[in-house]
């Protein structure tokens, strides 16, 4: 099949679906939360992880300002707090008391934590540099919420207990299936 190549770079959306995941910060008496698409793991040791944002967000100043942000995954059931989170501003609204969202408390940093969220990584800011319109956010993971029953003993998600949340993009949301799920062994794999 012929594939077409094109130099109109636009918005790309081949690189989805992403797990979207709801950052949260605080500063100056405000707590704040937004949808977030793009970030990813990116170092053990330490552990870090890194949040594309753009610096429009109100977000990004709460972080800038405390250098810290938390992290929250969350169950496909709470797609439409994503969606609310990520279609508000900060700026405008306390979006914790109008979309009523619960929180945990959290134990490293001061970060908002959601209790619906079945993991929730609690960063500080290590570095922050600005890649055309967005600013890469890396943050040292230091304290890590996890609900135990949402993995199985290897430690991956449990399928049966917890449907994560992707986003396509154009506002499309989905979740995985566990009839998709195959094990593949690399060390099989990379032999034949
Ligand atoms: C599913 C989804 C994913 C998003 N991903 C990002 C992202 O990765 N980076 C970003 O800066 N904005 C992203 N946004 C947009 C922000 O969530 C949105 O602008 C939000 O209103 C910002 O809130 P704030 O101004 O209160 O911080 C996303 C929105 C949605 C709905």
């Amino acid at each position: 099949m012929d594939k077409a190549i094109t130099e109109d770079i636009g918005a790309l959306y081949q690189h989805y679906p992403r797990v979207a995941v709801v950052v949260t910060a605080q500063a100056r008496g405000r707590d704040n939360a937004m949808a977030v698409a793009w970030h990813t793991f990116i170092s053990l040791k330490p552990p870090l992880y890194g949040v594309s944002i753009s610096p429009k967000r109100f977000t990004y100043q709460l972080i800038a300002d405390s250098k810290e942000f938390g992290v929250n995954f969350l169950p496909f059931a709470e797609a439409e707090l994503v969606a609310s989170v990520g279609g508000s501003k900060g700026y405008e609204m306390d979006k914790f008391h109008r979309f009523n969202i619960a929180r945990d408390k959290p134990v490293k940093t001061a970060v908002p934590i959601l209790k619906a969220a079945y993991a929730a990584y609690e960063c500080k800011l290590v570095d922050d540099k600005l890649y055309g319109d967005h600013r890469w956010l890396v943050g040292e993971i230091v304290a890590v919420h996890l609900l135990r029953e949402a993995l199985t003993p290897e430690e991956t998600l449990d399928l049966d207990k917890v449907s994560p949340i992707l986003y396509l993009g154009h506002e499309l949301y989905l979740t995985t299936s566990k009839d998709t799920v195959r094990y593949l062994d690399r060390e099989v794999y990379g032999k034949r």
